[in-house]
C-alpha cells in the first residue's frame, strides 16, 4: 500500500498535526505515492461514465480538491473548453501544475487556490467532480459544501463521484476505520490547528438524502470499477 518513494511515517506523523492546508503543503511533492491519491482505474471509470451520459465531452469541468490534478488529467480529453481545479494547498497545486503540463487534450486547463466551502463559481460547469476529499468536510459542512456545487453547475449538469457503502463490524476496515477517526477526534479536541479528515463520510446511500436536498436526482452506478477497486460505488447525480 505504502510505496518506497511516498512519504515515510515521520513525514506523515508531521502532516497530521499541521492544519490540513499545511499538512498537505508538507506532503505535495509526494502524494502521488501514497495510497491516498485516487487510483487512475477508479478516474476512468468515471471518465467512461461520464463520456456515456454526455455524448462523448463536456464544456467544462470543475474538480473539488482537485489535489495533484489526477481527476483532471482524466478530465481533459472530455472537456472541450475548460477543465478548473480547486484545492486549498499551494504545494498540492504546485504538483498539479507540473503534471498536467503533459495530460493528454486541448481543454483550459485552470488551477485556482480556494476553499471547497467557498465555491466561486456560479451556473458555469457542465460538471463537478470530487474524489477522496470527502473526509475532509465536517458533517456540519456538509449542505454548505453541496450546495456550492450545486451552485456551480448549469441545469442539468453532474456531480459525479467515488464511494463506497458502510462497512460491516465484521470487517477489518470498520474497526480501522472507527480507530482512526476515534483518533482523529481526540487530536483535534486537544490541537491546534486542527487537521480535518474523518473516514467513512459521503457513504452510500445516506449521501443520496444530501444530494436529493440540493435539487439532484442521483443514481448510484455498482460494479464500474475493475478489481481490486470493484466495490467502488460512483454516484452520478443531475441538477434539475
Ligand atoms: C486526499 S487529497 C485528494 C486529492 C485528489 N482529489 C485525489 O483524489 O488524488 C485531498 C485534497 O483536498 C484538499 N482539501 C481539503 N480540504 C479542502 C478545502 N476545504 N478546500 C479546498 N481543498 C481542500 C487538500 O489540500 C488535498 O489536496
Amino acid at each position: 500500500m505504502f510505496h518506497p518513494e511516498g512519504p515515510t511515517f515521520a513525514e506523515l506523523m508531521r502532516q497530521a498535526l499541521a492544519s490540513t492546508e499545511r499538512g498537505y503543503d508538507l506532503i505535495a511533492p509526494k502524494f502521488d505515492r501514497t495510497p491516498f491519491r485516487t487510483p487512475d482505474e477508479v478516474l476512468a471509470a468515471m471518465a467512461t461514465h461520464i463520456a456515456s451520459v454526455s455524448g462523448g465531452t463536456v464544456g467544462s469541468a470543475l474538480d473539488v480538491c482537485c489535489g495533484t490534478g489526477a481527476a483532471m488529467r482524466h478530465l481533459r480529453p472530455l472537456c472541450t473548453e475548460r477543465v478548473v481545479g480547486i484545492d486549498f494547498s499551494e504545494g498540492m497545486l504546485a504538483e498539479a501544475r507540473r503534471r498536467l503540463a503533459d495530460a493528454p487534450g486541448d481543454a483550459r486547463i485552470e488551477l485556482v487556490r480556494g476553499d471547497a466551502l467557498e465555491l466561486p463559481f456560479e451556473r458555469e460547469m457542465d460538471l463537478v467532480t470530487s474524489v477522496g476529499a470527502f473526509g475532509h468536510v465536517l458533517a456540519r459542512d456538509e449542505d454548505r459544501f453541496v450546495a456550492g456545487i450545486a451552485r456551480a453547475l448549469v441545469p442539468g449538469g453532474r456531480f459525479v463521484f467515488a464511494t463506497g457503502r458502510p462497512p460491516r463490524p465484521t470487517e477489518p476496515w470498520f474497526w480501522m476505520a472507527h480507530g482512526f477517526n476515534g483518533v482523529m477526534r481526540v487530536r483535534n479536541a486537544l490541537l491546534r490547528p486542527q487537521f480535518i479528515m474523518y473516514y467513512l463520510t459521503f457513504l452510500w446511500p445516506d449521501v443520496r438524502a444530501l444530494l436529493e436536498r440540493h435539487g439532484f436526482e442521483v443514481e448510484a452506478l455498482e460494479g464500474l470499477c475493475p478489481a481490486p477497486y470493484e466495490r467502488v460505488i460512483i454516484v452520478s447525480a443531475r441538477k434539475s
